[in-house]
């Protein structure tokens, strides 16, 4: 009995630190020191009790190894919202916010300085969020299978809820406190009517009470068509009086289960999902009726601009025709969601010209985090610099410096509400997002949320220092490579402007000749490059679809004219000519060739840089860093391969001697 009592207790003092610690990427970017141990208790000034507090003690008694800290509430600091101050005073860092939400994000804010290594004596900081909702769709079906998800199953066992409790669902909401996301849709934009049913919102409401104390609210996706479908009723029409009662009750239900639930998203008469046209009604009317009843509880209404149909009209244009004759009809607690380019979270799109042209409704930017058009979870993309290039970008809608940052953080127009959502790339993977650097997406998300004047480059460089080493002989050749990896997917997939020719519905490899016959035109990649004997692209001027002009001045010159359109969105605006002079003096066919080539060697680079850092990277996360680099710089031969070789068919023009040959 000794023995064996021994041997186990052997056992667990051997192999506690490897289990804890084990380098498989489950700890994401939160891998604090664990040399030695963090603070007394007596170290942590602070008064009251409460959850959330207890988690920011308890984060800074396991980790944090400097000085004394205070955790100070002050409701004078409210118009800071979720933020804080930290202020280093003699003996020790007082953290103060209006909440305790905001402490928390306080004392994640002293662990990171701590584990970048950066200055902690004299801070005099005041953070405040850009966006009061900052929030994580999740496109997970009550299955366990994600749309568009490439990191296994779904985070939720829906079956096992409420009864068993994963220990992933805390440290999932533990990993978005510490970059300040306060929010998550757990189900669907394609939603099932039954995540509305009792028995599911009992599920949820487990949850719920995980995330509370992280500041983390619960919204769900509906259905439109739950009122029929689950309800029993005739129909979901939104002027029904026993649809808008449906809706109250349940709302008033999933108030009384769940008190702080924050609202309902919504996909409406979009790709074959029911909504109030189905009813000869508007967005308007379908989302009033659902924000009639979740306005006494303070919920609110995230409806999706992403809608078109198999119409004539140029798709890039449909979402602004729809809903700009809707603007001032929707209540103030309605935001129109909006995806960050016009079509479809392409490599690279021009900004959606919704943005700041609805005045008198509020606004968010959808983006999407998990990689459905940049390689799945194989391709290493920052994506960093994509969300800074929409957020950065200026939509002239009040003069100059209109950036869509300001027409939806409330800046130019006062909002009552303001937010912005990613679409997740989490799932039950052990390393949560399939490639550890899809992690970096995640973490560059949440920091834009919070604060989207912050550069790429400082999240990725925190990132790699918080996940693997503040080493710079590794953190400036890893910095390098993934800031330019965007870059180098749009050149190797879909340089110049080309959008949407990737392999019908999987959306992985590249399929430019996709052109089914009877298929809907809007869905076959030929629809948007255009290709013929003349050129290349979409000619969206004022002769072509004239999408252009949903863009204000200057833009819709600058955009509709093919000398200033910038090269990079050319074949987004522009049918061009194949031998149509570019700005560095070749021809469009042989940039397109150049481009492409220069994709390849760019991933081939990064696999040359990945390999020398093997010396500073535990040998799990290298190999596994490794052979994905190797399937992206196949899978870029491949893109670069059969684009060139079709779009060649058409240019008849010969592939420059100095590139690589097609295979
Ligand atoms: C894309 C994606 C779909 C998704 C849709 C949406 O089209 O391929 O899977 O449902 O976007 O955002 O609603």
């Amino acid at each position: 009995m000794f023995y064996l009592r021994t041997c186990i207790l052997f056992l667990f003092l051997f192999l506690f630190p490897f289990c804890v610690f084990a380098e498989d990427g489950s700890q994401l970017w939160l891998r604090f020191p664990n040399v030695k141990n963090g603070i007394s208790t007596d170290k942590i000034i602070s008064k009251g009790k409460n959850p959330t507090l207890d988690i920011a003690k308890k984060e800074l008694t396991t980790y944090w190894q400097g000085q004394a800290v205070e955790l100070r509430t002050e409701k004078s600091l409210k118009n800071l919202k979720d933020g804080y101050t930290i202020i280093s005073g003699l003996d020790k860092i007082i953290i103060s916010s209006a909440k305790e939400t905001g402490l928390l994000y306080g004392v994640y804010h002293i662990l990171r300085l701590q584990q970048t290594q950066s200055d902690l004596t004299h801070l005099n900081i005041t953070e405040k969020p850009s966006y009061d909702v900052r929030i994580l769709n999740h496109w997970d079906n009550l299955d366990g299978s994600i749309e568009r998800g490439y990191a296994g199953h779904s985070l939720w066992k829906w079956e096992d809820l409420p009864g068993t409790i994963s220990p992933r669902y805390e440290a999932y909401a533990r990993a978005n406190a510490s970059i300040g996301i306060n929010a998550v849709v757990l189900n669907n934009v394609n939603a099932s009517p039954n995540m509305l049913k009792n028995e599911y919102l009992i599920k949820v409401k487990a949850l719920a009470d995980i995330f509370r104390p992280y500041g983390i609210k619960v919204y769900l996706s509906v259905n439109f068509s739950s009122p029929k479908v689950i309800g029993g009723l005739e129909n979901s029409d939104p002027l029904n009086k026993k649809v808008q009662e449906w809706w109250k009750q349940k709302t008033n239900e999933i108030y009384k289960i769940i008190p702080d639930f924050g609202g309902f998203l919504v996909k409406a008469n979009s790709e074959g999902q029911p909504g109030p046209q189905d009813y000869g009604r508007t967005h308007a009317d379908g989302a009033n009726m659902m924000a009639d009843v979740l306005k006494p509880h303070g919920g609110i209404v995230m409806w999706r601009a992403f809608v078109y149909s198999a119409s004539p009209e140029d798709r890039a244009k449909q979402a602004y025709l729809e809903f700009l004759p809707l603007d001032g009809k929707f209540r103030d607690n309605v935001i129109i969601q909006i995806k960050n380019g016009p079509i479809d979270f392409q490599p690279r799109e021009p900004f959606n010209p919704l943005f700041g042209a609805l005045k008198k409704t509020s606004e968010m930017v959808e983006f999407q985090i998990t990689q459905e058009y940049l390689g799945f979870s194989n391709h290493l993309v920052f994506l960093g610099p994509l969300f800074k290039e929409t957020l950065d970008s200026d939509t002239y809608a009040y003069g100059k410096g209109s950036t869509v940052s300001k027409v939806t953080d409330g800046t130019l127009r006062p909002a009552k509400l303001t937010a912005i959502s990613a679409v997740a790339n989490i799932g039950d993977e052990t390393n949560w997002t399939g490639n550890h650097f899809a992690q970096a997406n995640w973490y560059a998300f949440g920091r834009l949320a919070w604060n989207h004047q912050l550069g790429s480059d400082q999240i990725a460089g925190e990132w790699i220092k918080m996940t693997f080493t503040d080493d710079k002989n590794f953190v400036n050749p890893v910095k390098e490579m993934m800031l330019s990896s965007r870059e180098t997917a749009v050149d190797y997939m879909m340089p110049l402007g080309l959008h949407h020719i990737f392999a019908f519905d999987h959306h992985y490899g590249p399929e430019p000749w996709g052109n089914i016959p009877g298929g809907r035109p809007d869905w076959m990649p030929v629809y948007y490059h255009k290709a013929d004997e003349n050129g290349l692209g979409f000619n969206r001027t004022q002769t072509g679809s004239n999408a252009v002009a949903q863009y204000f001045p200057p833009l819709n010159e600058t955009y509709g004219n093919i000398e200033t359109c910038p090269e990079n969105l050319i074949l987004w605006f522009h049918h061009v000519p194949w031998k149509y002079t570019m700005k560095d003096g070749k021809s469009l066919w042989d940039e397109l060739c150049y481009t492409y080539d220069k994709g390849v060697k760019n991933v081939r680079e990064y696999q040359k840089t990945w390999d020398r850092m093997e010396p500073y990277v535990d040998a799990e996360r290298f190999h596994h860093v490794q052979s994905r680099l190797k399937i992206q710089s196949k899978d870029a031969v491949w893109w670069k391969d059969a684009c060139l070789l079709y779009f060649q068919t058409y240019s008849k023009m010969p592939i420059p001697y100095d590139i690589e040959r097609p295979v």
